[in-house]
């Protein structure tokens, strides 16, 4: 259980979804002093901007980053940025994922596979998540403690592939993992009170799940509200033994 409060965190993803939900969550903290909200719009999201307003009127710092994950040049101006106006983060949370789009659909058969999606969907799950670490290094590696968790998902599991299907989504997101394992292991050496985590959300009501919903059971659906409140108590839950996990939303520990 960690003993030292959160004070400024940094969510990826922040404009919709699950990201949008721990930033609500995020705010509604008497204890949080700082919010970085990141997405590829999150300076122009009315919701973010509404938040902001709130957060800057309660007397708290709220910076809406436009950042790219895919993009290292993007990365380096939020890096630029935040050296300027945060010393200390305590907590980074990366939400970024990509299921579809206009021009990729989750492939159910080997005929379905092309290399340009294959490329975007990894570029998204997989090189994001250890870009974006890279980029946030100065406080990774800072002698504190400091929770890096980004959102991973259960079909990235090797073990658990039962089913098939999904042939990018879960490729990129074990490889993700990969990267998340390895990043724990270089950072218990570089700063031990550094934690690291993959986490599993569940099916969740948002764009990304959307048009995969219709075989999910009501009370399998969950809302982006009960997962942010579910996987903040496993961020805050865990120490430095839990680095390197894969955790879903309830605390079950996910086999790779
Ligand atoms: N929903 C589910 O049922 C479910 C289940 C298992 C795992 N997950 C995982 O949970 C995470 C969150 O999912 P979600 O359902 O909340 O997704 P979502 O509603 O699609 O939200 C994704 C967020 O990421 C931002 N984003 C997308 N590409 C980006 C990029 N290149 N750089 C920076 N920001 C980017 C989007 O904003 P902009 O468009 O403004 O950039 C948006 O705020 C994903 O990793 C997903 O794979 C979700």
């Amino acid at each position: 259980m960690r003993e030292t409060p959160l004070k400024n965190a940094l969510i990826m993803g922040a404009s919709s979804g699950i990201g949008h939900a721990i930033a609500e969550r995020l705010a509604a903290d008497p204890g949080i002093e700082t919010l970085v909200l990141c997405s590829r719009s999150a300076g122009s999201n009315v919701p973010l901007l509404s938040l902001q307003s709130q957060l800057v009127t309660a007397g708290k710092k709220c910076l809406l980053l436009d950042v790219d994950i895919t993009d290292e040049v993007s990365l380096l101006g939020m890096t630029n940025q935040l050296r300027k106006d945060l010393q200390v983060i305590d907590l980074i949370v990366n939400t970024v994922g990509l299921l579809h789009s206009r021009d990729v659909s989750p492939e159910k058969a080997l005929e379905l596979i092309s290399l340009p999606s294959m490329q975007q969907v990894f570029a998204v799950n997989a090189y994001g998540p250890i870009l974006l670490a890279q980029a946030l290094l100065p406080w990774l590696k800072a002698r504190r403690p400091v929770v890096f968790a980004s959102l991973s998902a259960r079909v990235g599991s090797i073990t658990d592939n039962r089913l098939g299907g999904w042939y990018s989504y879960r490729a990129s997101k074990a490889a993700q993992n990969q990267f998340l394992k390895t990043l724990a292991i270089e950072l218990a050496r570089r700063n031990p009170e550094a934690i690291v985590l993959a986490l599993h959300p569940g099916t969740t009501d948002t764009g990304l799940s959307r048009p995969f919903q219709a075989n999910v059971t009501q009370e399998k659906l969950f809302t982006p509200a009960f997962v942010a409140e579910h996987l903040l108590q496993q961020i805050t839950q865990a120490t430095a033994e839990d680095t390197g996990s894969f955790i879903a939303w309830d605390g079950q520990r996910i086999v790779w």
